[in-house]
């Protein structure tokens, strides 16, 4: 299919189909907050999921040809105007069926059971009993803790069903009709806080569905490796690399599979962190051989943002100029085809679906230029972010990079208030790379979310030796979060602190304070611009 040279013996295409089961289980997604998490949950288990809208006729479920169902939990009461509903003939597809939380009351309803509101609401953790003999619960405590939250309950089951387990508020809080493969529980088994939750849905996988547990890093790539090169062809292939873990992952997969037909642009617009350039450029340049164009565009940036100081204003110039930057290389580089993106499920899952407020204008520096006529090539578009780790491993993607927290398109210079000049770049460049090496030594750096130092351009009065210094704070940020959507503050310890805090006044030229930010987000962003 290619005339690329092989990097690696990897099976042809057709293959790499025929012997790998991929019929996924699907995960209906009826609102709830755990959707995105079942699914992730389920490949944990090396399980192959995807998430797929309440909504989704019936004809296009079964021609996904699914291994199972699992209907999610939702915000919505069953009996509320408008709540979505369960098309019974999804029960017929002939699949094993899981319904968590509302899923179970959909299914209840779509089988001729009855639900109510009983007055008997249960929020968090909630005692269990389950009843012998279901395989759901095999290898559990009869006597068991959950995670509920519901205000509906099940108080009578579909005809056929057997209750499973009861809790003092649900008297029906799991269900099974085992002979035709469906079960239910109305407590959230994808959850930490249900100790036991994971064996209920292994058991759900492996004892009623019998799936293979062969969703690994390794067979992501073989099947990456053969959908690109049946798409590509023997064309030529463009990424543009960040230094950040998606593009890094992607451009790896693109070079397996087609070798040279792939060229990485690297647009250095030098308000990266200390070492991240060289990082790239050995990593890719060196270690894999991959053909780089490292574009040393820090003067042209710097000069860009003369007198600036509004955020927004910052943000608008890089991120248009690095558009600029990177057509510039992509016309040099005549032929191409297709570009790499590495947009992930949860970008899949969620765009266009959740409108927000804008807090401020993420230019996705490093991205796709719109208006520039590429295909896509998008070898992550079926992973989350932990299984892209993952694949970066197995890739030999080195450690620093899989795990690098993350890190905003603008980079430093959105780290400094005021105007960007080289002295401040350079100050909080170095005192980032301080605050790195002692939150790394001290076993916090995969703790956090992300660490990093900040320069706001204010001068303050200090003395040192026996001379005033007039110089600027850096501001050390640091915190703990899931999704960046809310983060708090991290309890970083007093020692490490004090480390940190006198390593920077000592080494950094133009610093004489340390500050600690201790704002949660919201009502603080994680960045200060
Ligand atoms: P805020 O500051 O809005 O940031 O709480 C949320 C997360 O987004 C990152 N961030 C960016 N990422 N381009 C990016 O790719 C950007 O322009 C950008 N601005 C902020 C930020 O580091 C945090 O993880």
């Amino acid at each position: 299919m290619t005339d690329a040279p092989a990097l690696v013996d990897v099976p042809d295409p057709l293959e790499v189909g025929d012997d790998v089961d991929d019929r996924p289980v699907l995960v209906v997604d009826f609102g709830a907050q755990y959707a995105q998490l079942i699914a992730r949950r389920v490949r944990e288990c090396r399980v192959f999921s995807e998430l797929l809208p309440h909504d989704t006729p019936v004809d296009e479920l079964r021609a996904r040809d699914p291994r199972a169902l699992i209907l999610s939990g939702g915000p919505a009461s069953v009996y509320e105007p408008g709540a979505p509903a369960l098309d019974p003939a999804l029960l017929e597809l002939g699949v094993p069926v899981l319904g968590i939380c509302y899923g179970m009351q959909a299914l209840t309803l779509a089988l001729g059971g009855e639900v109510a509101r009983t007055g008997r609401a249960e929020f968090g953790k909630t005692a269990l009993e389950t009843a012998e003999g279901s395989l759901l619960f095999s290898d559990t405590p009869a006597d068991q803790t959950c995670w509920m939250s519901h205000n509906d309950s099940v108080v009578r089951p579909p005809d056929g069903f057997r209750i499973t387990g009861s809790s003092p508020g649900a008297p029906v809080a799991a269900m099974e009709a085992a002979e035709r493969g469906i079960h239910a529980v109305q407590f959230h088994p994808e959850v930490a806080h249900t100790p036991y939750g994971a064996d209920v849905l292994k058991n759900f996988l492996f004892g009623v569905v019998d799936a293979p547990a062969t969703w690994t890093a390794t067979q992501v790539i073989e099947e990456q490796v053969a959908r690109i090169r049946a798409q590509v062809g023997s064309a030529r292939v463009l990424c543009a690399l960040s230094g950040g873990v998606d593009s890094a992952v992607a451009a790896l997969l693109v070079h397996r599979a087609v070798g040279d037909q792939l060229t990485c642009v690297f647009v250095d617009h030098g308000f990266l962190r200390a070492g991240e350039a060289e990082q790239v450029v050995e990593t890719f340049a060196g270690h894999f051989e991959v053909p780089l164009v490292h574009v040393q565009a820090q003067e042209r940036f710097l000069s860009l943002l003369e007198g600036v100081t509004d955020p927004e204003e910052k943000r608008r110039r890089i991120g248009e100029t690095f558009i600029r930057v990177f057509e510039e290389e992509a016309v040099k580089l005549d032929g191409i085809r297709y570009l790499v993106q590495g947009t992930l499920y949860s970008d899949v899952i969620e765009s266009g679906s959740r409108t927000a407020a804008k807090i401020k204008s993420h230019h996705n520096v490093g991205g796709l230029p719109e208006d520039i006529d590429f295909e896509l090539v998008e070898p992550l578009r079926l992973l989350f972010k932990d299984e892209v780790r993952r694949v970066g491993i197995e890739l030999g993607l080195p450690e620093r990079m899989v795990w690098r927290q993350p890190f905003p398109g603008p980079g430093l210079a959105i780290r400094i208030i005021g105007e960007v000049t080289e002295e401040r770049l350079e100050a909080v460049r170095h005192a980032d790379a301080v605050l790195q090496d002692e939150i790394r030594k001290a076993g916090w750096y995969r703790k956090l979310w992300q660490s990093f130092a900040v320069l706001p351009a204010v001068r303050s009065v200090g003395v040192m030796g026996d001379s005033r210094t007039y110089a600027y704070p850096v501001v050390i940020r640091a915190v703990t979060s899931e999704d960046a959507m809310t983060a708090d503050w991290a309890r970083l310890p007093y020692d490490l602190l004090e480390v940190i805090s006198s390593r920077i006044i000592n080494e950094v030229p133009n610093v004489n304070r340390v500050v600690l930010d201790i704002s949660s987000k919201p009502p603080g962003t994680i960045e200060w611009e």
